[in-house]
């Protein structure tokens, strides 16, 4: 059964079904190169997985691979990575091991109707919902004990829909631990703290002030590590 036909046929966006059941990051990323969970992939070039150290206490999810991304196959190695890389050195963490990954697997986009620019297009909620069996696989394998919401559709992606960036920034939220893993008590709790894009950071018009608050929260995940 195609992917296409599937989605044409009004069947449900989900991953499910291309998530492997057992098997480390390495399984689940070349899984997920063949996913059909939605219709992004028809358009990207190419999934985009999480990088990083396995290992890592802190993982960073954003919302989906940009045009840079899309071309390379990692995630924030575009000009939003780059801010996201100067932000964590700002904020202290740059020698902190970290997991880097997405909201949304697959770039989607709009070409402007002159010339070929690909304009990035928000993932729906639908294409967020479909997506998420891989990042949940991903924060079972990883285990953080902090997770960073770059943005309005990881922190949606993690803590549903009624998450805002504005209200819930910049604070550590308590994460339900999924089954996946046994720590069991209430020490042992992993957290949230949502904060802004680095895009946005780069969109805003005050983009010290922006770039500021961003860096202010990063703070405040790294004070929970050490
Ligand atoms: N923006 C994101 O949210 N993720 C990336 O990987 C790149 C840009
Ligand atoms: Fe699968 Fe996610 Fe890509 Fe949709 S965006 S096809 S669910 S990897």
């Amino acid at each position: 059964m195609s992917g296409t036909d599937a989605h044409a046929a009004g069947e449900a966006y989900d991953a499910t079904p291309y998530v492997p059941r057992r098997g480390g990051l390495e399984a689940h990323r070349r899984a997920a190169a063949g996913c059909k969970g939605c219709p992004l992939f028809k358009e990207a070039t190419q999934t985009v997985f999480g990088a990083g150290d396995p290992m890592a206490r802190l993982v960073l999810v954003g919302e989906q691979p940009g045009d840079q991304e899309d071309r390379q196959g990692e995630p924030f190695v575009g000009p939003a990575g780059r801010l996201l890389r100067n932000a964590l050195k700002d904020a202290g963490l740059d020698q902190e091991p970290v997991y880097v990954t997405n909201a949304v697997k697959h770039f989607k986009f709009t070409v402007a109707e002159r010339g070929k620019r690909r304009i990035h297009k928000a993932p729906s909620l639908r294409e967020v919902a479909a997506c998420k069996p891989w990042l949940d696989a991903e924060m079972g394998m990883v285990d953080p004990d902090v997770v960073v919401a770059l943005g309005a559709t990881a922190g949606r992606a993690l803590l549903g829909g009624s998450f805002r960036v504005a209200k819930d920034r910049g604070a550590l939220i308590p994460m339900p631990v999924g089954e996946s893993c046994d720590r069991g008590t209430e020490e042992a709790k992993r957290h949230i703290l949502a904060t802004l894009h680095p895009s946005a950071v780069l969109r805003s018009d005050d983009r010290e002030a922006a770039y500021g608050g961003l860096v202010a929260d990063l703070r405040v995940a790294a004070d929970a590590l050490h």
